[in-house]
């Protein structure tokens, strides 16, 4: 696999090597230090980052590259310039490329005409840097069995909802998105994606608007914010309102099993999607999930550019 387009790429044999590598990482920051020696990695976004941007600079710097961040404004291709053109230019000048922007497609055709790897770090459909993160989260906490174990996201089917059920089906483990019926439900082409995967790993995926069940007996539940990067501001009221009962709170929380973790991929607007009780108290991991983004963009960053991943297609 040249690239990481789409969370759906992965093989679970691709995903246990990156989180593998990744908690070596975490251990010893600085043991693959040379790996990107006089190599330089393009970090481009076309939509604000606190995390993936830091995370992505610093695990270039950690393997010893160096990052050259990009925001939209800075290229050419806002006057004009063709995706496949910029790929090539891309693909001379640096040895990979990080990045965020609203089309999915955009991602894809990069991928298809850059020769360096293309890794996707946000797309109004995808998120899988941060499903990484995610599941060496929920691997440190529960270990690699997840059998009988429910991993519940609550809120807007949005790129995060989509990521999450088609990692947990890559997982085999059975996933939950609970989100509103109808404009804010997951696309059917995710949940299609999920459930094709799930009937060869062996992964339950399981599409609801009943926040209440959902969230009975769950090892996790996750949530994200309400109103996406791009998301029309004319929608708020609307949106909230509709995805008032997906709220994350201590009755919901209360719901769940003994041992269950709070997760967000952040940044998280409390008293919204999840009350401050909750993010800030006893059971989230927010912050070892954080912590995570640059420990899993590192093992990808090292991997990918060894040619070491498999990939599904
Ligand atoms: N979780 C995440 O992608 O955060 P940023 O938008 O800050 O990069
Ligand atoms: N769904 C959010 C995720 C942010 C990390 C967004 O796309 O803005």
């Amino acid at each position: 696999m040249k690239d990481l387009l789409r969370t759906e790429h992965l093989t679970r044999d691709d995903v246990e090597l990156l989180l593998d590598t990744a908690a070596q990482f975490a251990a010893e920051p600085l043991r693959s230090k040379d790996a990107l020696a006089h190599k330089s990695v393009a970090i481009y976004m076309t939509k604000p980052s606190t995390r993936t941007r830091l995370a992505s600079q610093t695990a270039v710097a950690h393997l010893g590259g160096s990052p050259i961040v990009l925001r939209g404004e800075d290229l050419q291709l806002g006057r004009g310039e063709s995706i496949a053109d910029t790929a090539k230019i891309f693909s001379g000048y640096c040895d990979a490329l990080i990045v965020r922007t609203f089309a999915q497609s955009d991602v894809d055709e990069l991928g298809k005409y850059a020769s360096i790897p293309v890794i996707n770090a946000l797309t109004d459909d995808d998120h899988p840097t941060q499903l990484l993160a995610d599941w060496l989260t929920i691997r440190e906490t529960f270990g690699k069995d997840v059998s009988g174990r429910k991993f519940v996201y609550l809120g807007d089917g949005n790129n995060m909802a989509h990521s999450w059920l088609i990692m947990g089906a890559i997982m085999g483990a059975h996933v939950v998105a609970a989100t509103p019926e109808g404009k804010w439900a997951p696309s059917a082409q995710a949940i299609a994606t999920a459930k094709n995967i799930a009937a060869k790993s062996g992964a339950t995926i399981e599409v609801t608007h009943d926040a209440q069940s959902a969230a009975k007996d769950a090892s996790v539940l996750y949530t994200d914010v309400w109103m996406s990067m791009g998301d029309p501001e004319s929608e708020k009221a609307e949106k909230i309102r509709a995805l008032a009962p997906f709220a994350i709170t201590d009755e919901l929380m209360s719901k769940t099993s003994k041992d269950s973790i709070f997760m967000h991929c952040l940044p998280a607007h409390r008293g919204e999607e999840v009350m401050a009780s909750v993010i800030d108290g006893p059971k989230s991991v927010i912050w070892r999930e954080a912590f995570h983004r640059r420990t899993t963009i590192q093992s990808l960053l090292f991997h990918l550019t060894r040619g070491e991943l498999k990939g599904s297609i």
